[in-house]
């Protein structure tokens, strides 16, 4: 395990050809793969501005998309990632795909759900497939373990090369761990500046994955969901701006470097190319280590949709002691 955490720290990160660096994972059969540090996300996304948002970022240099089932917006993600990737001279192993189910009662219904996934992105397999939440009314550790264990069966047959969590804390994987003879590659929970100095509750057990060698991606790296103002805090916030202005980048350069910085991948939505090319440039220069601590330290804004800002709602989310 202690092999593993190493490995997904940020020093094993590897320069890529189109210059995003990439993470090594645990994929399925104890083969390692390769998640490059930054994607574009499509949540909230509808089908038409996903697959125009695809299609921009593939032709700016991204080789990683985000999307998921309940994100109603794969069959627009499949028709970019039809065209583009070819247009641009990528194989299939060049590119990496995550996709995301939602917690099914039973192994059938996870069977379609993962099916669906594979049809409406016109692919063979993803990359990554995440159980994508917990659902309080039906997610209990039976349902959990045996959605698991279809997901496992339908990776080993060659529809996915890694498996992973979303919006889980230490207890929920605690479940999958006593199942599991795939690894659970990663565990995809909001984090972003801010949240550096939260507790457990907020950070899904961050501390905790990494030694079971889960490796920790940040969604929401710019706090898009954060009430206002703070929803701006990350854009042109006094102290990412400030930094910022020592090495010529902008305030959600900085935000998603000081994330990126850590080995955590980054998936921030953006339809634009301009704000593409912006978070896709984050390799080429290094916060110091004085600018790391002050983002590290900062308690705002802090973490979004969940009941407190020191509470993501995410571990409470759980059958046996659900609080509404
Ligand atoms: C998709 O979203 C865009 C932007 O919000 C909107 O203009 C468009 O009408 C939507 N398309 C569909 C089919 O709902
Ligand atoms: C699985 O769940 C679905 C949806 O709730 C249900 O229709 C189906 O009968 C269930 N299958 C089994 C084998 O329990
Ligand atoms: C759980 O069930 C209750 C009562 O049916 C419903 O109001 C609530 O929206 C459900 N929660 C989720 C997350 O589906
Ligand atoms: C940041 O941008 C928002 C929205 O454009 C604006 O309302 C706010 O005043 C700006 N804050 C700063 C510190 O410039």
């Amino acid at each position: 395990m202690a092999k593993w955490a190493t490995l997904a720290a940020a020093a094993a990160v590897v320069a890529s050809s189109n210059g995003i660096p990439s993470v090594p994972v645990r994929g399925v059969d104890s083969k390692t793969v390769e998640l490059p540090l930054v994607g574009i996300g499509t949540w909230l996304q509808n089908s038409t501005v996903a697959e125009a948002a695809v299609r921009e970022a593939f032709q700016n240099g991204y080789r990683h998309v985000d999307t998921a089932f309940v994100y109603k917006n794969q069959d627009g993600v499949g028709r970019a990632l039809k065209s583009v990737p070819l247009a641009v001279g990528l194989r299939r192993e060049d590119y990496w795909v995550t996709s995301k189910i939602p917690p099914g009662n039973n192994a059938s219904t996870v069977r379609q759900y993962l099916d669906t996934c594979l049809r409406d992105l016109q692919l063979d397999y993803v990359d990554l497939m995440l159980i994508h939440y917990n659902d309080p009314n039906i997610s209990t550790k039976a349902q959990r373990q045996e959605q698991w264990k279809e997901m496992e069966k339908w990776a080993k047959d060659g529809k996915a090369r890694a498996l992973g969590v979303s919006h889980y804390c230490r207890e929920h994987v605690e479940d999958i761990l006593e199942v599991a003879t795939v690894p659970i590659a990663v565990n995809q929970v909001q984090y972003h500046v801010g949240m550096g100095p939260s507790g457990r509750r907020a950070n899904d057990d961050k501390e905790w994955m990494k030694t079971k060698g889960i490796l920790y991606e940040s969604f929401s790296p710019l706090c898009g969901p954060c009430d206002p103002p703070h929803n701006m805090e990350l854009v042109n916030g006094s102290l990412v701006t400030s930094i910022g202005n020592k090495y010529g980048k902008s305030g959600p350069q900085v935000a998603l470097k000081w994330l990126a910085q850590q080995g955590i991948p980054v998936i921030p939505r953006s339809a634009e190319k301009e704000h593409m090319q912006e978070n896709a440039d984050l390799f080429s220069w290094q916060l110091s280590e004085a600018d790391m601590a002050a983002l590290t330290k900062a308690d705002s804004p802090a973490v979004a949709g969940g009941p407190s800002g020191e509470d993501s709602g995410d571990c409470p989310a759980h059958t046996e002691n659900f609080v509404v």
